[in-house]
C-alpha cells in the first residue's frame, strides 16, 4: 500500500513572489463560483443553521459574494427566505401602493403610515393619474380629496417601462425627483422607482446581482425532496442549487445531479459536493455540476475524522480537485476549515475559485441563531449540521416529538460558542484586506496568476482539523 502525504491549512506557507503593481487596490479579486456566476469577492457563506438565512445571504450578496440559504427548514420556509432575499434591493417596485382620487387626505395619510411608505400613486382603473406625497398632505385639511392635493400627471415625470437603472438615475438626478412612477404605452402603473433605493445601488456598487438587478442568492437541497425543493425554489428566483451531502462521492448524488439536469436543463446552476479527490470531482463533474464543493472533515466544528478515520487535508484535497476540475473549467469551493485570511489565500493559490465560510461568519450580527453572555462577552451559538443538538432540533421540527433520549444517533460534528463579532461588513472588509495582500505576497494581481505563480513550502504543524473550542451549553 503507497500511503500518500496530506498538507492542510496550517502545514503550508506561500513563498513570497515580485509583485508589479503598485497598490494592492489594484489586485482583482473577482472569480467564479459556478460556471456561470461571477462575484466579485471569492466568499461564500455556508449552508448552515446557524450561518445562511435571508439575512446573511443579503449581506454576502452586498459585499459582492454569495450566501447559500441552508435546508434544515420546510420547502415553504426556504423559498420564503430566498423570496426575501430577491426583494431586497429590488430597484424596480413591481406593484407600488396606489389609492384612488376619491379618497380623503386623511385616508392617505393613514395608509402611509401603515405602509410605513412616504408616497402613493394615485391610479384610476389601473391607470397612473398622479401621486401624493407626505409633503402633499403636510398642510393639507383632512377632509379635502386626494385629488384636490395631489400632483397632477400632466406635472408629474414620470417614464416608460421598461427603462434600464442608468435611464433612471438620468431622469432622476435631472429633475430631482423622489420618486419616479413607470407607466405602459397605454399608461397604466407598471412600477416606481425611488431615489432612496438608486443610492442604495451605490453603496454596494460590487454587490452579487441577477440580470433583473436583484441580489443572487443560493440554496441547499437534500437528496429525499430534492424536487420538489429545486421546482419550488427555481420558482421563487434561486440562482444556485448546492446538494448538501457530508459525503458527496456517493451513486445517490450523482443519479440526482443527472436528474435535475434531465428536468431542468441548463435553468439552474448546479453546486454538488462534498468530495476531496480526483475521483469525486470527475464523477460529479461528469454528472454535469457547474461547481464542486471540496472539503471531508476539515470543519471547525466537525469530528467527521475523529468519529469516522476519513478525510483528506484540505489544501491537498482542493489541489487534487483542482487539478481535474481546471481541465473542464469547473471552479472548486473550498469549504471547511478557514480560520483566517492567510487560509482564504492558501485555499485559493491550491486552486480554489472560492471559499465557504462557516465559522468566520457564525459570530456575526446577520448569522441566524442565538446570542449568549459568558463572563462579559458576547456570544453566538454554532452547531454542526451533523452535531446531536442540529438532530434534535431537526426530529422535534419534522416529527414534532418530544425528544427525552437521543442516544441512537452517532453525531459527526459538534456545537460550539463563537465571539460575536459585528457585522458581516466589518469582517468581509478585513478579509478582503488580507486577501488583497496576500495575493500581492504571491505577485498575483488577479486569481489566474495567483494559480500560476503560487509556491507552498511546507511548515511543521498538526492544528486542522480539530474542533476549535470546546464549549458545552
Ligand atoms: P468552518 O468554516 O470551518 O466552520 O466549516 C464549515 C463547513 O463544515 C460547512 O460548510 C460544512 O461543509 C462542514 N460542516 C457543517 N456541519 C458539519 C458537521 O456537523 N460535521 C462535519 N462537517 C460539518
Amino acid at each position: 500500500m503507497i500511503i500518500k502525504e496530506g498538507l492542510g491549512f496550517d502545514d503550508v506557507l506561500l513563498v513570497p513572489k515580485r509583485f508589479r503593481l503598485k497598490s494592492r487596490k489594484e489586485i482583482d479579486i473577482s472569480t467564479y463560483l459556478t460556471k456561470e456566476i461571477r462575484l466579485s469577492i471569492p466568499i461564500v457563506s455556508s449552508p448552515m443553521s446557524n450561518v445562511t438565512e435571508a439575512k446573511m445571504a443579503i449581506a454576502m450578496a452586498r459585499e459582492g459574494g454569495i450566501g447559500i440559504i441552508h435546508r434544515f427548514m420546510s420547502i415553504e420556509e426556504q423559498v420564503e427566505q430566498v423570496k426575501w432575499v430577491k426583494r431586497a434591493e429590488n430597484i424596480i417596485i413591481e406593484n407600488p401602493y396606489t389609492i384612488t382620487k376619491d379618497k380623503t387626505v386623511k385616508d392617505a395619510i393613514l395608509i402611509m403610515k401603515k405602509l410605513n411608505v412616504s408616497g402613493l400613486l394615485v391610479e384610476e382603473n389601473g391607470k397612473l393619474i398622479g401621486i401624493i406625497t407626505k409633503r402633499d398632505v403636510l398642510f393639507a385639511d383632512e377632509n379635502d380629496k386626494v385629488e384636490d392635493v395631489m400632483t397632477k400627471k400632466e406635472d408629474l415625470i414620470y417614464a416608460k417601462y421598461p427603462i434600464t437603472i442608468e435611464e433612471a438615475k438620468e431622469i432622476i438626478k435631472k429633475h430631482k425627483i423622489e420618486k419616479l412612477p413607470l407607466v405602459d404605452e397605454n399608461g397604466f402603473i407598471k412600477g416606481l422607482i425611488t431615489a432612496k433605493d438608486l443610492l442604495k445601488l451605490e453603496r454596494y456598487p460590487n454587490a452579487t446581482k441577477d440580470k433583473k438587478g436583484r441580489l443572487m442568492v443560493g440554496a441547499a437541497i437534500g437528496l429525499k425532496d430534492w424536487y420538489e425543493r429545486s421546482l419550488k425554489l427555481i420558482e421563487a428566483g434561486v440562482d444556485v442549487l448546492c446538494i448538501d451531502v457530508a459525503h458527496g462521492h456517493m451513486d445517490w448524488v450523482i443519479e440526482t445531479i443527472r436528474n435535475m439536469r434531465k428536468e431542468f436543463g441548463d435553468k439552474i446552476q448546479i453546486i454538488a459536493g462534498n468530495v476531496a479527490t480526483k475521483e469525486g470531482t470527475k464523477d460529479l463533474i461528469d454528472a454535469g455540476v457547474d461547481a464542486i464543493r471540496v472539503g471531508i472533515g476539515s470543519g471547525s466544528i466537525c469530528t467527521t475524522r475523529i468519529v469516522t478515520g476519513a478525510g483528506v487535508p484540505q489544501i491537498t484535497a482542493i489541489t487534487d480537485c483542482a487539478e481535474v476540475a481546471r481541465k473542464e473549467e469547473i471552479p472548486i469551493i473550498a469549504d471547511g476549515g478557514i480560520k483566517s485570511s492567510g487560509d482564504i489565500v492558501k485555499a485559493l493559490a491550491a486552486g480554489a475559485s472560492t471559499v465557504m465560510l462557516g465559522y468566520l461568519l457564525a459570530g456575526t450580527e446577520e448569522s441566524p441563531g442565538i446570542s449568549i453572555m459568558r463572563n462579559g462577552k458576547k456570544y453566538k451559538l454554532y452547531k454542526g449540521m451533523a452535531s446531536a443538538l442540529a438532530n434534535i432540533e431537526r426530529k422535534i421540527r419534522e416529527k414534532g416529538e418530544k425528544v427525552e433520549e437521543f442516544i441512537d444517533y452517532t453525531p459527526e460534528g459538534i456545537e460550539t460558542i463563537v465571539p460575536y463579532k459585528g457585522t458581516v461588513h466589518e469582517i468581509i472588509t478585513q478579509l478582503v484586506g488580507g486577501i488583497r495582500s496576500g495575493f500581492s505576497y504571491c505577485g498575483a494581481s488577479n486569481i489566474k496568476e495567483l494559480w500560476e505563480n503560487a509556491e507552498f513550502i511546507k511548515v511543521r504543524s498538526i492544528k486542522e482539523g480539530l474542533p476549535k473550542e470546546l464549549f458545552f451549553i
